[in-house]
């Protein structure tokens, strides 16, 4: 444990250096700022030195990040909870081969892409039609990550859509199946049930309603509807016909899977160029992070920056804030990708971790967070390392002043949260206007920004197909960088579980047909309230 022990100390000997002050090394900017196809990863609003840097990456190696790469991108089953392989990677690397007990997947990954490519053909050249004709409308059904993906994504590719509208409905609340059918023609709308188990409460409620919706309007309601799942038993049960059904195995995590068939409704949205263009980026990141050295890699010293300041700074939360408004569902993807990954309480052998597992990960597109929680980033008295992300090109170009506003403020918020506003700087622009004596001091303490607050910069040139598929997929090795170095599972996701069985044994007490007898008082409380209130 000494290189943790080192990393404790000079974390602990660092901490209350000003990282401004490691500005005074004029090269300080490029030496701790790596690049990658087009990605630039600044790091250097941050106060890790040359020191913390060397133990970071010999901490990486120790860990033994490199051997557990080759194992993921080997097929080994490196979920062993599971007792599964993790090959998302797989299925942006279409030409690859990959073995898995011993024979060869890859040539059923690309049959399902080869099939998924067709149908979307099909259907945006009008070809499969709904019973009213060219399929306007796609409602993609699913949750968690038979939903985030896809649904981050279509927002993220906008400027790309040149198919069908594609809707996206996740929660068991009937509000959000309500309001998404409510306008839509069912005889021309497909219904997309993305589900790798196909059991999954939330999407079959939501999935049934659907069919019940389309069969008021439609004579063969089956053949508007297609299934993204492992379980092709469940879904011949539900009615979708085989060839409208892209399975996948179980090697592929729900939250790593829009790569594959889980990303059909966002192919519909885009076509499948676009759609292969977004592979194309993410191959191309998994090469990087397979070939470049640590001290290069992206998704290695991202990992390493959020190990510093988790673990070593205890920072118990990260803000993902992308300047870029057509990321705005990327801070929830993150969310799970990060948490339900990296929110473990065990190490993979089952023992208690003796330090925190993943931070808590937030944000919101930038500049609208700075109008709403910016205030306690800069002056609160928890410290929140910030991971700014920014295009330097929008897909406006008549709009390019509103981009070089947005851009400006992206990077006046880094400089900001480092360099502060001292009581003197402070006191002085009060003095100015106007104030004297201990009113001056009263509202210049409450104008201080304390500063050497931590920040990393991600530029891209533009948030084209191939750029956003490095983006996610930097953001997954990223993930499993961390989680090899914590020593945890990344991959499975026991802690879902528990609330799910509650939910359903709760059930019927909200009916009324079962007492709830062995739940606490307060359960009973609220159920018996919501039963009064229901008229139950
Ligand atoms: O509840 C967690 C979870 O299992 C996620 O890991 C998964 O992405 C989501 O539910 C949806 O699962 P499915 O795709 O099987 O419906």
């Amino acid at each position: 444990m000494t290189i943790w022990q080192d990393l404790r100390d000079h974390a602990e000997a660092v901490k209350s250096r000003r990282i401004a002050e490691l500005f005074e090394n004029d090269n300080r900017a490029a030496e701790f700022t790596a690049e990658f196809g087009g990605f630039m990863f600044d790091y250097s609003k941050t106060n890790i030195d040359a020191k913390a840097r060397s133990l970071l990456l010999r901490l990486a190696e120790k860990q033994g990040v490199a051997e557990k790469r080759a194992a993921m991108f080997a097929g080994k089953k490196i979920n062993e909870t599971e007792r599964r392989a993790v090959l998302h990677t797989a299925l942006r690397n279409l030409d690859g081969e990959v073995m898995v007990d011993g024979h060869d997947v890859m040539p059923a990954v690309r049959e399902t892409h080869a099939r998924m490519t067709a149908f979307a053909r099909d259907i945006r050249a009008g070809r499969y039609t709904g019973q009213g004709g060219a399929i306007t409308d796609v409602v993609n059904i699913g949750i968690g990550g038979s939903d985030l993906g896809p649904a981050m994504a279509t927002l993220a590719l906008a400027p790309y859509h040149n198919g069908p509208r594609v809707h996206f409905v996740s929660n068991v609340d009937g509000a959000h199946i309500h309001d998404t059918l409510r306008g839509l023609n069912p005889e021309t709308t497909l219904v997309v049930v993305a589900s790798k188990t196909f059991t999954t409460i939330e999407t079959m409620t939501n999935a049934e309603t659907a069919r019940r919706w389309m069969a008021a309007a439609v004579a063969d309601p089956g053949a508007q509807f297609a299934a993204l799942s492992t379980a092709a038993e469940k879904t011949a049960a539900f009615g979708i016909d085989g060839s409208r059904v892209f399975g996948f195995a179980d090697w592929v995590g729900g939250r790593y899977s829009m790569w594959g068939p889980i990303g059909l409704s966002l192919m519909l949205a885009i076509g499948p160029e676009n759609f292969d263009a977004m592979l194309a980026g993410a191959a191309a990141m998994d090469a990087h992070f397979c070939d470049a050295p640590f001290a290069e890699n992206l998704p290695v010293l991202l990992a390493l920056v959020g190990i510093w300041h988790n673990q070593f700074c205890d920072y118990a939360t990260r803000a993902v804030l992308p300047y870029d408004q057509r990321l705005a569902r990327l801070p929830a993807y993150l969310q799970q990708l990060e948490m339900e990954s990296n929110g473990k309480r065990v190490s993979m052998d089952g023992a208690d971790l003796p330090y925190h597992s993943g931070p808590v990960v937030w944000g919101e597109p930038g500049t609208n967070g700075q109008h709403a929680f910016y205030q306690l980033i800069h002056q609160g008295t928890r410290i929140v390392p910030c991971e700014f992300m920014l295009a330097a090109q929008g897909h406006e170009p008549d709009l390019a002043h509103q981009h070089l506003l947005l851009v400006a403020n992206c990077l006046a918020q880094s400089e900001a949260l480092m360099r502060g506003r001292d009581l003197a700087e402070a006191t002085e622009i009060m003095r100015k206007k106007g104030l004297e004596g201990e009113e001056l001091d009263r509202q210049a303490r409450h104008r201080v920004f304390p500063g050497s607050r931590p920040s990393t910069t991600l530029l891209y040139p533009k948030l084209t197909p191939e750029v956003f598929g490095g983006i996610i997929a930097l953001y997954e090795h990223r993930v499993f960088v961390e989680g090899v170095i914590l020593g945890i599972n990344s991959y499975d996701q026991w802690g879902v579980e528990l609330g799910k069985e509650l939910a359903l044994a709760l059930a019927p007490v909200l009916e009324g047909t079962a007492d709830g007898a062995g739940k606490d008082g307060s359960t009973l409380q609220l159920a018996g309230r919501i039963r009064a209130l229901r008229g139950v």
